[in-house]
């Protein structure tokens, strides 16, 4: 089970043998997934307690981080004016902001405002105006470790259809993080978040994902926020992933701007994400980011 050895110290931190520790409970639980061809995750994902320890820190960083930058989002500033906030105030913590530079991204945030699905690049173009609606996504590495977390703005007078939108959109945030639980396929979290997207006429983005956070920036495994019906990998104590629902108005469909960063929404109405920073505990889950 996860490609350890008998002998190996066990994955959960223990210190003992994983043979001595927690070989019985992987086998007995996982076995009959992977005998169904269910992937389970390579030991690499499940993390040990001085990493869990220090992804905890780095989150509880990032959502101070947001916290603060919170306070100065209103209308008649520009989204640069935000990327400057969090790059200095991720800087002064000791931290570094995971975006800038990351394949080539050229800021320390994401901003996408109303029709951006997600990875809007920060302009000083781009003044909040009343009536808009902001995702900021900001990652932070402390002490080389990960943690991702996003939250929608309103700013202004913002329509009724917009405010729903968030609404719903959290809902489905929320409503993902309850599916997670050890010993079940992460498709589970897709499966509610589509049908509260469903029964509000919205569309589940599908381009783009949650994933495995911590150690890297974006790792194994994928958490689609849709329903797939295919055998996904299964949820392990110790990992640690996000969840991060882009949910549209309209269609899912979406296309990348010139830029090469910037995803839209095909048919042009607005799009909401929320994230969270999740650890899979013995018993479910834990928010990092709250
Ligand atoms: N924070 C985004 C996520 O939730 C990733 C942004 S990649 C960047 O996965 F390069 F645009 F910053
Ligand atoms: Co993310
Ligand atoms: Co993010």
């Amino acid at each position: 089970m996860f490609n350890l050895e008998r002998n190996e110290p066990c994955w959960c931190g223990s210190g003992k043998k994983y043979k001595s520790c927690h070989i019985r409970q992987d086998e007995e639980k996982l076995m009959p997934y992977q005998k169904q061809g269910y992937p389970v995750p390579n030991k690499n994902l499940i993390l040990n307690q001085k990493q869990i320890e220090g992804i905890e820190k780095s989150a509880k960083l990032t959502k101070s981080i947001l916290d603060e930058v919170g306070k100065y989002i209103k209308e008649g500033i520009s989204t640069l004016e935000i990327n400057d906030l969090v790059h200095k105030l991720t800087i002064d913590a000791g931290a570094i902001p995971a975006p800038l530079n990351y394949r080539g991204f050229p800021k320390s945030c994401c901003t996408s405002i109303n029709n951006v699905i997600c990875h809007g690049i920060p302009s000083k173009k781009d003044i909040l105006k009343d009536g808009d609606i902001i995702n900021v996504d900001i990652t932070s590495i402390l002490d080389g470790y990960y943690a991702d977390m996003s939250r929608m703005y309103m700013i202004g007078n913002v329509s009724d259809n917009a405010k729903k939108l968030i609404e719903v959109t959290k809902e489905c945030l929320m409503a993902g993080i309850e599916a997670v639980k050890p010993y079940e396929p992460v498709s589970k979290i897709g499966d509610v978040i589509n049908d509260i997207a469903d029964k509000n006429g919205y569309g589940v983005v599908r381009a783009l994902t949650g994933h495995g956070v911590g150690l890297k920036f974006h790792e194994e495994p994928n958490i689609n926020h849709f329903r797939t019906n295919t055998k996904s990998m299964i949820m392990v104590p110790n990992m640690v992933f996000t969840i991060e629902p882009m949910i549209n108005e309209g269609t899912y469909d979406c296309y990348v701007g010139d830029d090469n960063w910037t995803v839209y929404t095909k048919d042009g109405k607005l799009s909401a994400q929320w994230e969270h920073t999740i650890l899979v505990t013995e018993t479910g889950y834990k928010i990092l980011t709250e």
